[in-house]
């Protein structure tokens, strides 16, 4: 059984389907989600965005785009383990399309997840603090708490995820021979770029 809620926006019609075909049940403020555990994962998705951009930052002021290339493949899954060990859970990000497909490829329900994303982005809510979680019932009284927070893309991802027009040749040349097979490119601010996106087993 899955009990969906969102924090933005909760749907009042009983049942969305989504395309991927996962059914997602609303679910009353009563169905038992412990909000603490809410609150921690949401921070523990702060805390992973805040490093991963902090280090972007200085990267590409310090060394430039090319060099910062390297830091993302380098420096990105790093982070994200370092987190997931500190935390017991498991924490990464996803793209809407895929520069690394090893780590960057969503699961069915984080595929729910951006779905819902873009849907709520096509009727205009703000993808800032967008959220979206679950409580999944592994089995043997057994709960974990799936948990994603929308990515919109901003100014300075459009050097490595925008049009041609933003990319430098050069830059584009090194992306593609580290990522021949590169589908995260073609983004605009305000678009989702991905989500970052924590399981982690309930009490
Ligand atoms: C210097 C170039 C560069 C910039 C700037 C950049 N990225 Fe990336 N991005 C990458 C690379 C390289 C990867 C692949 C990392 C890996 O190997 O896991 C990546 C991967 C990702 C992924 C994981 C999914 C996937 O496609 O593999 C997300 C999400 C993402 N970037 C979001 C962003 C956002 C949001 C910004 C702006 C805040 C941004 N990126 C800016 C280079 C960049």
């Amino acid at each position: 059984m899955m009990i969906n809620r969102t924090a933005a926006c909760l749907f009042t019609a009983a049942t969305i389907t989504f395309a991927a075909g996962v059914e997602a049940q609303t679910a009353s403020p009563s169905a038992g989600l412990d909000d603490a555990a809410v609150q921690s994962t949401r921070a523990m998705a702060n805390e992973l965005l805040t490093q991963l951009g902090q280090k972007l930052k200085a990267s590409l002021s310090a060394e430039g785009p090319e060099s910062a290339v390297s830091v993302c493949k380098e420096a990105s899954p790093a982070i994200a383990e370092a987190l997931s060990a500190k935390h017991g859970a498991q924490m990464t990000r996803v793209g809407t399309r895929v520069r690394n497909p090893a780590l960057g490829t969503p699961n069915a329900w984080q595929k729910e997840a951006l779905a819902q994303f873009e849907m709520r982005l096509s009727q205009a809510e703000s993808p800032t603090n967008m959220e979206y979680w679950s409580v999944v019932d592994t089995g043997n009284g057994k709960r974990e708490l799936h948990y994603a927070k929308a990515i919109p893309v901003q100014a300075m991802c459009v050097t490595c995820h925008g049009t041609a027009s933003d990319i430098p040749a050069t830059l584009a040349e090194k992306i593609r021979a580290e990522y021949p097979q590169d589908q995260a490119t073609g983004y605009s601010v305000g678009k989702l770029r991905g989500a970052a996106v924590i399981s982690r087993p309930l009490p």
